[in-house]
Formats: structure tokens, C-alpha cells, sequence
């Protein structure tokens, strides 16, 4: 376990914190992503996706998390058909995604591959779906384009007073492998 990153101290006046649940961990994170999913004052609302825009150049920017999937580990993104992403993730399809919920002072960075849905099933599906607000922001269904990110691995990290505290965790074999990080 990681003790006291820099720039956080722990005087003896702290409270010892919460033991963290290893084996809970996986379940934990995945109810943090559905709830941010639904929530838009919740930080896990609002993630930044992390592309390549070409080999050894990366790539940014701010997007909404609209769906998560904990038993398929399927992340929901909205996108519009011809944005820049969407041909870097057709070319490069791993990213990253970073979300922070500074309520919590949780950051969870997710490694996985994503593929692009255009003009079929899950795009329709995620079209009928859209509120005309939203529908606004595209000249029809052909233009809308979900991202859908299969998460491969989690990186967990707790700004805790007491003491940061980070998890790695891996798919492998059907399950989530998880171990402690540190720094
Ligand atoms: C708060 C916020 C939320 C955003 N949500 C999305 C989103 O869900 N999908 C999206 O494609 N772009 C979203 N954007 C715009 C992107 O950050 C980006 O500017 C745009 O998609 C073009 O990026 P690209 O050229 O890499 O495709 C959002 C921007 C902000 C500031």
C-alpha cells in the first residue's frame, strides 16, 4: 500500500482510515462508473478519452460517460460520426479513460479497446434513446456514433489523507485480478 504521496500529509491528529476491500475492489469501481453514468454531478460523468492520433502522438479530450456495463466491463460514449476520434479509434482502437470524482477524491483510469458503432444495431439502440436536445447536436441518426470501450484494465486510486491508496486490477481468465500499487 502507497503511504502519504507527496504534497499530503498525515498529522497524528488523523483518523486511521476505512480498510479497502481487495476483493470488493472490481464491484466498487463498476458501481462508481454506473452511477456516473446516470449522474451528471458526479465526476465519473464527465471522463477525458485518451487516443492516439497517430503512433507516438497522443490525443485527448472531455466526453460523457452515457452507459456502464459492469458484467460485460462495456463503457458507453456518444460521438458524432465524422468527429476526429472517431477515425484515430477505427486506426488505434486502444485508449484510455480517465475519470476523477473529486467528491470521493477517487481517480480511475480504465485501459481498454474500443470500437466504433455507426449507422447500425447499437447506434440505433442508443439514437431511440436520445432526448431532442440531444438529437439536435447531430443532423440525423446517420451523423451519431457510439464508442463502445471494453475495459481490459483499472487502475484505482484513493487520495486518502491517511494515505493514498491505488489498485491495479486486470481481466484475465474471467475474472478481475487485482493487487496493490505502489507509488
Ligand atoms: C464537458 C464536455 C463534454 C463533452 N462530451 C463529449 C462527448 O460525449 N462526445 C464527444 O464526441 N465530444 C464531447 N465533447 C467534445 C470533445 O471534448 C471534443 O472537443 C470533440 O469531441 C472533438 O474531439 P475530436 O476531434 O478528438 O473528435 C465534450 C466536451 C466537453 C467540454
Amino acid at each position: 500500500m502507497m503511504r502519504l504521496g507527496s504534497g499530503v500529509s498525515a498529522g497524528s491528529q488523523q483518523e486511521p482510515s476505512s480498510p479497502v476491500d481487495l476483493a470488493g475492489l472490481p464491484a466498487r469501481i463498476w458501481r462508481s462508473l454506473v452511477v456516473g453514468s446516470r449522474d451528471p454531478a458526479h465526476g465519473f460523468h464527465w471522463p477525458v478519452l485518451a487516443s492516439l492520433r497517430s503512433p507516438g502522438a497522443p490525443d485527448a479530450r472531455t466526453v460523457v460517460l452515457r452507459h456502464a456495463e459492469p458484467a460485460d466491463r462495456v463503457l458507453l460514449i456518444h460521438s458524432h460520426r465524422r468527429a476526429g476520434k472517431i477515425g484515430q479509434l477505427q486506426t488505434w482502437p486502444s485508449v484510455c479513460l480517465v475519470f476523477h470524482d473529486p467528491a470521493s477524491r477517487t481517480q480511475v483510469r480504465v485501459h481498454g479497446e474500443a470500437t466504433v458503432h455507426a449507422q447500425d444495431a447499437l447506434s440505433a439502440q442508443a439514437w431511440q434513446t436520445l432526448p431532442a436536445h440531444s438529437r439536435g447536436l447531430y443532423r440525423g441518426a446517420d451523423d451519431f456514433a457510439v464508442l463502445r470501450v471494453v475495459a481490459g484494465e483499472l487502475d484505482w486510486l484513493l487520495l486518502d489523507p491517511a494515505g493514498h491508496r491505488r489498485a491495479g486490477l486486470r481481466w484475465s481468465a474471467g475474472g478481475w485480478q487485482s493487487g496493490w500499487l505502489e507509488p
